[in-house]
């Protein structure tokens, strides 16, 4: 008898819901052939355009491009450099120069496949092209799959700071492969965990206890299991985004550990850490402010900072960054305002308050040394 080939194991679809802008995230292992048929469907296009870069474009590009055109679509590819030092203007004008070139119009989507990177760009991209073009997001490291594809916040750098030029513009559709993870380094993977944490943490207390239980599985990258916890972490931050697109005000629980973690990040010129690793050591940070201040006990302080040191995560503000500059790293962030910071603070697993801090009243915590290393 023959053998049959296991069967797919079955996606899991969320929706972000934004009235006439709802869009669904699919999520799966082997996914990435869906793109052709869905935009097919979704977005009755013939053409289409794909903005990667070369490497996930050599990894993954001409399984998207077959998918696409095996459904009848005509593809334009783009591709731009690979790093965050490429997320501008000059990268933006190449994706506007190629699109154009080729006739693009409003009937034919703009698919993003790549991290972050290609995530913002793209979708920054096709928000001002013809006044608005629909996108797609093809998601392939951690972080964009958590993260940075849902919530349509798209944008570029400018020399004076990161993302200072963007808009809110949805995708039509996030389809997520989380066998794409397979190639991502382990640094990156791990990187994108903290944002997962960060879910447990301020969202979810089941969230937390399953990544504590099953930390290894995840980093070795079991693929029920990512798709699971990466479906999670979609459904989270859907909710918050439908509850405030625009981050009036309660979207901005998502910052908790960026406000030290963006501080860091410019303190090392972004080459030391990786986005998520400087989010550790805010996340740890906040947990230290929340606990000083008598918000959050200390119990639940060690039981976080221990997950992410199990991860291998830095959690420790380096020494030399403890000062005065501190301060001001934190008042050039854009977030200020009217002297304060909104800073994210917790009480529980799952439960979150907003605090108004001066710079200085952040940095006095900083200068405040408490062991929780041990690198
Ligand atoms: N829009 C948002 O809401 C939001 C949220 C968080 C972060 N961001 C932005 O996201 C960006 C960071 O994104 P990122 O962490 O995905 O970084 P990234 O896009 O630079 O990707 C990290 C590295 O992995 C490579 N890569 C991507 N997928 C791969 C794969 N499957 N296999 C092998 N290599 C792969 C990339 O080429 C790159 O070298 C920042 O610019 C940040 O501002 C946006
Ligand atoms: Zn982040």
């Amino acid at each position: 008898m023959k053998k049959r080939a296991a069967p797919a194991a079955a996606s899991i679809t969320v929706t972000v819901d934004l009235h006439e802008r709802s869009y669904p995230i699919i999520i799966g292992h082997g996914t990435l052939e869906q793109i052709g048929p869905l935009v097919a469907a979704k977005l009755k296009a013939r053409r289409a355009a794909v903005v990667t870069n070369p490497i996930v474009g050599k990894l993954y590009g001409r399984r998207v491009a077959t998918s696409l055109q095996q459904a009848g679509c005509e593809v334009v590819s783009v591709q731009i450099p690979d790093g965050e030092e490429h997320k501008n203007l000059a990268s933006l004008s190449r994706v506007y120069d190629r699109l154009l070139r080729q006739r693009i119009d409003r009937d034919s989507p703009i698919i993003a496949l790549g991290g972050g990177i290609i995530g913002d760009l793209t979708g920054f991209a096709a928000a001002t092209l013809l006044r608005g073009i629909p996108y797609a997001q093809v998601p392939t490291t951690l972080l964009a799959q958590v993260d940075s594809s849902v919530g349509g916040k798209t944008g570029i750098n400018h020399p004076s700071g990161k993302n200072l030029i963007g808009a809110f513009y949805q995708p039509r559709l996030v389809l997520i492969d989380v066998g794409t993870l397979q190639t991502l380094p382990r640094r990156e993977v791990l990187a994108g965990l903290v944002e997962v944490i960060k879910y447990g943490v301020i969202l979810d207390p089941n969230l937390f206890a399953l990544i504590e239980r099953d930390l290894d599985r995840i980093i070795a990258l079991d693929s029920d299991l990512l798709r699971d916890v990466v479906a999670q972490c979609c459904r989270l931050k859907a909710m918050v985004v439908a509850r405030d697109e625009r981050e009036a005000d309660y979207r901005s629980i998502l910052n908790f550990g960026h406000t030290l973690g963006h501080a860091v990040e410019s303190l090392t010129a972004y080459k030391r850490y990786l986005h998520g690793e400087a989010v550790a050591i805010g996340m740890a940070f906040a947990l230290q402010l929340s606990t000083i201040r008598g918000y959050c006990e200390r119990a639940t302080m060690q039981r976080v900072i221990e997950l992410l040191k199990r991860a291998g995560l830095p959690v420790e503000i380096p020494p030399k960054l403890r000062g005065e500059q501190l301060a001001s790293a934190i008042e050039s962030d854009k977030k200020m305002a009217s002297g304060k910071v909104k800073f994210v603070c917790l009480e529980r697993l799952g439960q979150t308050r907003f605090e108004y801090l001066t710079s200085e009243e952040i940095a006095a915590v900083a200068a405040q040394y408490i062991n929780v290393g041990g690198q």
